[in-house]
């Protein structure tokens, strides 16, 4: 077998399980710059604003059509009080972000946030503070969102200048509590769940769809213990509606493997295979966490929401580092590809993800540069993969052997094909070599209505280690992709190395 000839086969009449659009979700923490320069300038910037928010920022989020955002953290959440941030601005306290050690001037709080969510088009996820706040804290915080005008805390929420409720769905109680966010050992956590959980209400329309802290990587003792005690009939069994899952691509794994860290636009082509094997890393994590759930919750209701997952790299030496600031390649767009194809590759179980972070922290969508601002690699992938939000997963079989680096498995060329609500069908391509192309022979099974390949899009670099910044913002971005035969049923066409191409075919 020629290894740079891959054969690939899509079952287009055997569609399977949808894929979630809220796989593709974002995540916003006051760090660095991503809420203040990121989103929040203030009314009275020159950089234009609704609000206070950035118009710019605000329209490239509505392009890769984001489904949500989660909010304030990240281990800023376990420290956050949200009365802090609500009512006249220039009444809130001016503190310090314990977490990572920058001003907080409360600026940005919840009606701001809800804002952003109404201007971007995106259902919250607001991740309560189960570290350091108490349960009536996050109790009062609910009820001040969702509940109808006429209780104390509902009514000031309309005095503060929203009478309607939010209708706020997403809850995350607590943000790795095994770390930042306590300490705990899993079975208190699972205890502090159960506890702020029960007294957390549904109001209205507005059932909460309640999310508990996860494992770090591997825990998969962590699992065990959350699920067998969170869904225990015996402990009000239906409280736990999402297990989050944190995964960053840092070089760091195979747990005990020293972690070399890795720099963000300086490698080499061993430099590119060490983060497409780690970033593949996470089908073996997504496969063993499901499997202990599948145990406990053998009819699937408790989803695995991944809500934080990206690369991680040395920080940019031209920042601080505690602003976890760093540039991105065409290497980062193919990482989320991968990603997102294990995500759908498990979206029996996989129904929630939030990339860290959305604005100028880890891998970021935007880089802001004062009143100027850059799309990442990373958004142009968010952007290819849209097609599939809600479409239903169809099978794809490959006839190649995987590639391993650093002793780990990961595929030449990954795929996601998926059917449309209008019956069109879209098929993904990451291609994770950084030296050779590839030739794909991807034929269309059982869709004998599919007549026509619509022009596809290509993401690609003139080099691997180019980055976009606001002199040349395009360097790395998609093109029309016409390089390619298709007779009907059998599309054949060569990759260039490093690269995330999409194509659909009408019905
Ligand atoms: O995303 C940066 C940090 O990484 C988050 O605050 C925390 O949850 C994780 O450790």
């Amino acid at each position: 077998m020629n290894p740079d000839r891959i054969a690939l086969t899509v079952a287009a009449d055997q569609p399977g399980p949808k894929i979630s659009r809220h796989i593709f979700g974002q995540f916003a923490e006051h760090l660095g710059r991503c809420v203040y320069e990121g989103i929040w300038v203030g009314e009275d910037s020159p950089i234009p604003n609704v609000r206070g928010i950035r118009s710019d920022v605000v329209a490239a989020l509505r392009a890769i059509q984001v489904p949500n955002l989660r909010w304030p953290g990240g281990c800023f959440a376990d420290a956050y009080h949200w009365r802090n941030g609500i009512g006249p601005r220039a009444k809130r306290p001016l503190m310090r972000n314990d977490t990572w050690g920058q001003l907080e001037t409360n600026a940005f709080g919840t009606h701001e946030f809800l804002d952003l969510c109404a201007q971007v088009g995106c259902e919250p996820v607001i991740c309560g503070n189960l570290g350091s706040g108490t349960v009536q804290e996050m109790h009062d915080w609910v009820e001040y969102l969702n509940a109808p005008v006429g209780t104390v805390l509902a009514n000031e929420r309309a005095a503060n200048g929203h009478p309607a409720p939010y209708g706020v769905r997403f809850w995350g109680v607590g943000n790795e509590s095994w770390g930042c966010g306590g300490v705990m050992t899993a079975e208190y956590y699972a205890n502090e769940f159960r506890r702020y959980s029960g007294f957390l209400g549904n109001y209205e329309k507005t059932r909460l769809f309640r999310i508990a802290t996860g494992p770090g990587v591997d825990d998969y003792h962590w699992t065990d213990v959350i699920m067998r005690e969170c869904t225990n009939p015996r402990y009000n069994g239906a409280v736990m509606d999402g297990l989050s899952l944190h995964y960053y691509m840092n070089g760091g794994i195979p747990p005990g493997k020293v972690s070399t860290p890795l720099a963000a636009t300086r490698f080499d082509h061993d430099g590119w295979r060490t983060v497409m094997a780690h970033g593949w890393f996470l089908d073996e994590l997504l496969t063993k966490h499901t499997a202990i759930m599948d145990r406990h919750d053998p009819a699937r209701r408790v989803a695995l929401c991944v809500d934080e997952w990206g690369s991680w790299y040395v920080n940019d030496a031209g920042r601080p580092a505690n602003e976890l600031y760093q540039q991105q390649t065409v290497r980062d767009a193919v990482l989320a590809a991968l990603t997102f194809n294990l995500f759908i590759a498990h979206a029996e179980r996989v129904q929630m993800a939030n990339i860290a972070q959305v604005i100028n922290v880890l891998q970021a969508m935007i880089l802001t540069f004062g009143e100027k601002m850059v799309c990442t690699p990373t958004w142009h992938a968010f952007g290819l993969y849209t097609p599939h939000h809600d479409a239903a997963r169809l099978p794809v079989t490959s006839d190649a052997a995987m590639l391993t680096h650093d002793g780990l498995p990961y595929p030449r060329v990954s795929a996601t094909a998926s059917l449309a609500a209008d019956k069109s069908v879209t098929v993904t391509l990451a291609h994770t070599d950084p030296a050779k192309p590839v030739t794909v022979e991807l034929t269309l099974e059982g869709l004998p209505a599919v007549g026509s390949a619509k022009a596809g899009r290509i993401l690609t670099a003139p080099a691997l280690t180019d980055i976009n910044t606001p002199d040349a913002p395009h360097r790395v971005a998609t093109k029309p992709w016409t390089d390619f035969r298709f007779d009907g049923s059998k599309l054949t066409a060569t990759l260039p190395p490093g690269c995330v191409a999409v194509l659909s075919f009408a019905k």
